[in-house]
């Protein structure tokens, strides 16, 4: 079993890498409009909009920046499957320009392209971002009425093209393989994410100009691939950075492809990639301890679960969840700026997952740079 991992470094406005409908699910997450850190990102885009920005006119800025984006969101029609979906990761923008201080909604114009391209808006997610500035306000502080609310959440945007998706022959087999356990789907599928970990924005590279990674969490990108996706389909991320998406697709069995245009971000994934075998298996044990957990938490409340894993022993609460399965990474092998990962076989996998179960000594990992110890060392 493998699954194959493609970057290139290239402007996604052109993404001429990828076939018409060959694309299964989006997650990505742009430059944000109106937001400082993308001022240079966005003037080498298109100069009016600098232009715009120094005469004071910030609502043209913000157009003219959302057409640059718009461009983007074309070629992702032309390349997705129809039945496919969308997650866009956006925050809205407060800032003044002039005399004039004002929220961009970035949110809602996104949105708006969407609804106007023919795309089914589905609910929405937000996420509360973890402020390193709690305190932080704005305006006339403790004076009415010329404060203003701190913008702590960002969004993810949900579309659809076109009607459900149809699962035929090997692909039902795959997707009942993909299952969530329930106590992980009343998580998953609640509009508001208050648990997501904000994660280190340092960049381990100076090929880049950028300070900061603007990264977003891994658990993010792997919620939403393990939500809108089966196994074996191809995941893109056209606006790539540090490599999130890819890394979460490798941990959930799915192709992927991510197309970044700063070449900086070459070192900077290489550098992640060297450990993240560890943390992926480590990452995918601990959602089955966390099931067992909860097994044990239900027990205790004298509410059993009803039905049977068919691969592990361990039970569900759900028919739909019995044929879970997880693939736990085998190895990481890089050919040029693609990567290639095998995963263990059935019985390896199953092997593993029963020390897991008889082990209670494997701890629960959430954090990419902390995870250290050796995950085979402790399974082994
Ligand atoms: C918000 S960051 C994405 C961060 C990413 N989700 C992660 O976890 O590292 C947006 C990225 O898009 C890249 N980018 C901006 N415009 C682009 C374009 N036209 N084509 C490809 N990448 C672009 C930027 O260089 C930046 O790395």
């Amino acid at each position: 079993m493998k699954s194959t991992h493609n970057i290139f470094f290239a402007n996604s406005s052109k993404m001429d890498q990828i076939e018409d409908n060959s694309i299964d699910l989006i997650v990505t997450s742009p430059p944000y409009p109106m937001i400082e850190m993308w001022d240079h990102q966005f003037f080498q885009m298109n100069p009016e909009i600098a232009d715009a920005l120094n005469q004071g006119e910030g609502l043209s800025a913000y157009e003219l920046m959302h057409q640059e984006l718009d461009k983007i969101w074309m070629e992702i029609d032309r390349v997705l499957k129809e039945g496919s979906i969308i997650c866009i990761n956006i925050g809205d923008a407060t800032r003044k320009v002039g005399q004039l201080f004002q929220l961009f909604s970035n949110h809602s114009r996104i949105l708006n392209y969407f609804i106007k391209s023919g795309f089914e808006v589905l609910p929405e997610i937000l996420w509360r971002k973890q402020s390193n500035k709690p305190n932080k306000f704005m305006g006339s502080g403790m004076l009415p009425p010329n404060a203003y609310v701190t913008s702590e959440h960002e969004y993810i945007l949900v579309m659809r093209k076109g009607n459900n998706r149809e699962f035929t022959g090997e692909q039902k087999k795959l997707r009942d393989e993909s299952a969530y356990f329930w106590e992980e789907r009343n998580l998953w599928f609640s509009d508001i994410w208050t648990d997501l970990k904000g994660i280190d924005q340092k960049i381990s590279s100076n090929l880049t100009h950028r300070e900061r990674s603007a990264a977003y969490p891994f658990e993010l990108a792997y919620r939403l691939i393990n939500m809108f996706s089966i196994k074996g389909d191809t995941v893109l991320d056209p606006f790539l950075g540090t490599g999130t998406t890819l890394i979460a697709a490798m941990a959930s069995n799915r192709n992927s492809v991510g197309i970044e245009i700063d070449p900086g971000f070459r070192e900077v994934i290489q550098i992640r990639l060297q450990n993240i075998l560890e943390f992926l298996n480590a990452y995918l044990t601990t959602r089955i301890k966390q099931h067992l957990q909860f097994v044990r938490e239900m027990e205790k409340k004298n509410k059993p679960l009803k039905y049977n894993s068919d691969l592990y022993d361990f039970k569900v609460v759900t028919n739909q969840e019995t044929k879970i399965c997880f693939n736990l990474l085998k190895e990481i092998k890089q050919v040029n700026e693609s990567y290639e990962i095998s995963y263990y076989d059935e019985k390896k996998n199953q092997k593993i997952i029963e020390n897991l179960i008889n082990n209670s000594q494997v701890e629960f990992i959430s954090d990419e740079k902390k995870q250290k110890v050796s995950f085979q060392q402790k399974l082994d």
